[in-house]
């Protein structure tokens, strides 16, 4: 192995903080952490000081980062408002990026990205982490393995009680459309994934319970149809009182030809199939145990592809076609239409 990357971390707080503590260590002989910013002074201290950083090595510009450190990729931690500003500004430098999702708050700003990744030929990766669950793999394994035929139609709900201010994190409670800007991402996201194509139209609205702790629209109802001929359905709700599929306990089912498979909060893996007549079994699935999970299978991914592997699932340019169904669903909402998000994808083209 060769010497370690040399990375630039843009965020020290909140999901940062996990970032820090959590994922990069398990790299700890593949990636040097050589600088740190965050405009907050709290969160850099206390992420400086885990990451036994000299005060030089600490930022709260990444401006002044990027003129000071010599790195060769940075890590984007840090709300989507800025990530297009701090991405290209980095791949400007020099350098890498991989950047939490979503690409940007606003399609306008996630075409900006594309236009400086192909200005620059960086390489830019988006983190999906809800992909790389073992849920997720063993879910997807089923429908793959045609265990059950066809895909038919497939359901994806998100659920969870953020009814207090805050409890979702300050900036989620006051920017426009939070849940699909926040949340939804990861879900239609996972919908592609699990579709096995990419969304062609979508329509739907999402709007905002007067008793909501949001100032944006807090819940959320789509349909969709994906260009494997598989159609979806998606719930979203940060104001659910009652039955919880919060983060990692998402709800999926799939309708297939032979049966269903279903996904629900307890994690389990099920698989009903139709055995004749009136008679169905249902059967759990055993578990795939993949070495690396979630974000740490995506950070590795991301290293493998510095290294001259193969470029992940999740590159800038396949996930600008779960932000078109991102921006497609705003657009949606706003205008009432049925949105063509192959065409609003083929902008980013
Ligand atoms: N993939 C996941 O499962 C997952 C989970 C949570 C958050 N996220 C993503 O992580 C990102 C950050 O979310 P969060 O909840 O940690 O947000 P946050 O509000 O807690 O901010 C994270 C840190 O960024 C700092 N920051 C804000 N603006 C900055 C700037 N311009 N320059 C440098 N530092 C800045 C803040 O001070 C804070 O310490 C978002 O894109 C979010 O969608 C992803």
């Amino acid at each position: 192995m060769g010497n370690p990357h040399k990375c630039l971390m843009i965020g020290a707080g909140g999901m940062a903080g996990a970032w820090i503590r959590s994922f990069l260590p398990t790299f700890a002989e593949r990636l040097e952490v050589v600088g740190l910013v965050d405009v907050n002074e709290a969160p850099l201290s206390q992420s400086g000081d885990f990451l036994k950083l000299p005060a030089d090595r600490r930022f709260t510009d990444y401006r002044r980062a990027l003129d000071a450190v010599e790195a060769d990729f940075a890590i984007i931690v840090v709300p989507p408002a800025h990530h297009t500003d701090i991405a290209n500004a980095c791949m400007t430098a020099g350098l890498d990026v991989l950047c939490e999702k979503p690409v940007a708050d606003t399609w306008e700003k996630c075409l900006a990205m594309v236009a400086a990744q192909k200005q620059t030929g960086k390489k830019v990766q988006i983190i999906q982490n809800y992909r790389y669950t073992e849920r997720i793999l063993t879910f997807k394994d089923v429908l793959t393995s045609g265990r059950v035929g066809r895909l038919n139609y497939l359901l994806g709900r998100f659920a969870a009680d953020y009814r207090v201010r805050n409890a979702w994190g300050k900036f989620r409670h006051e920017i426009p459309h939070a849940l699909l800007v926040e949340g939804s991402v990861h879900h239609f996201d996972q919908l592609r994934n699990l579709a096995g194509g990419d969304c062609l139209t979508l329509a739907g609205f999402d709007w905002n319970p007067s008793w909501s702790s949001f100032d944006g629209e807090s819940s959320g109802l789509y349909v969709m149809r994906f260009d494997s001929d598989v159609r979806g359905l998606y719930e979203g709700n940060c104001n659910e009182v009652g039955w919880q599929t919060s983060w990692h306990q998402e709800y999926y089912r799939a309708e297939c030809e032979g049966g269903a498979v279903i996904l629900d909060a307890d994690n389990r893996v099920r698989v009903m199939e139709h055995t004749g007549g009136a008679h169905y079994t249902v059967a759990d699935v055993p578990a795939i145990r993949p070495p690396l999970q979630g974000h740490q299978a995506q950070i590795g991914q991301f290293l493998d592809w510095l290294d001259g592997g193969a470029a992940p699932e999740t590159v800038l340019s396949d996930n600008m076609k779960t932000a078109a169904m991102l921006f497609a669903a705003i657009e949606a909402s706003e205008t009432g239409r049925t949105i063509d998000v192959a065409a609003k994808a083929a902008e980013a083209s």
